[in-house]
């Protein structure tokens, strides 16, 4: 993997800029995956669900737009923050589903401006390269799932067990072999891992639920810490 490649992208939508919730090692996870897809020739777009600003669909809207084959990042958000959540939705002996609810907290202080601004004004990515959904995925799913023909890496970020269930429910079929199944929320909020998890199980997926590393391929501390877990799909 090209590091200054990386560095470049990290330079233009990491912490600097605020434009991705995501810390360096994750934001690395999704170029890695996304290369690997492009140089084994994985078909499909790249879909992201729950985006924020934007930075780590930019990073893979960069991607598709160097390869040249005509490759979309997708990126589906409500882009007015976050809905409601349901009884599974907690993290361990915090209170983090009232924190992330509150309005002043940042999960909410955004709307598709800021994600044109980090793609097109930052990054510089042709419009062609990216294509917003914005919109509770319950709603944007039903109607947009079907013009994805093939996914070659699906990141869900989306925090709630209920629209990550959706988000597996609607897309993963589409995900070819191969290709990347990447989780942020696996190892922090609770609702997200159950509808994971419970997917796997009705699917009978034993694919190997591999947890993020580091950036320099050695292992986070513990599963809250290294959250980001992913599997590749047989
Ligand atoms: C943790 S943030 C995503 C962070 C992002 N991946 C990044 O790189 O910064 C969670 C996102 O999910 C979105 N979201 C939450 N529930 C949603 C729903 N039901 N439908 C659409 N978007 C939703 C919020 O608007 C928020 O942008």
């Amino acid at each position: 993997m090209k590091l200054t490649e990386f560095s470049e992208i990290w330079g233009v939508v990491g912490p600097q800029q605020n434009r991705t919730k995501c810390p360096e090692y994750r934001a690395y996870n999704a170029y890695k995956s996304l290369k690997i897809a492009i140089e084994k020739g994985i078909e499909g777009d790249v879909v992201e669900l729950g985006v924020w600003k934007g930075g780590i669909s930019a990073l893979f809207g960069r991607l598709c737009e160097d390869e040249g084959k005509g490759r979309v990042a997708w990126a589906f958000d409500s882009f007015q923050g976050m809905s409601e959540c349901n009884e599974h939705d907690m993290a361990e002996g915090e209170d983090a589903v009232r924190l992330a609810r509150e309005p002043g907290v940042q999960l909410h202080n955004f709307d598709l401006n800021d994600f044109n601004h980090t793609c097109f004004d930052l990054m510089k990515l042709k419009t062609s390269c990216v294509r917003a959904v914005p919109g509770w995925v319950n709603d944007t799913l039903p109607r947009y799932a079907p013009q994805i023909k093939a996914i070659s890496v699906l990141r869900v970020d989306l925090d709630w067990h209920e629209p990550t269930l959706d988000a597996f429910n609607y897309l993963y079929d589409k995900v070819s072999p191969g290709g990347y199944v990447i989780c942020d929320d696996f190892g922090y909020w609770k609702g997200a891992r159950k509808a994971i998890l419970d997917f796997r199980n009705a699917r009978g997926i034993e694919d190997p639920i591999i947890q993020t590393p580091n950036i320099d391929g050695s292992p986070l501390p513990d599963i809250k810490v290294g959250t980001e877990h992913y599997w590749i799909k047989s």
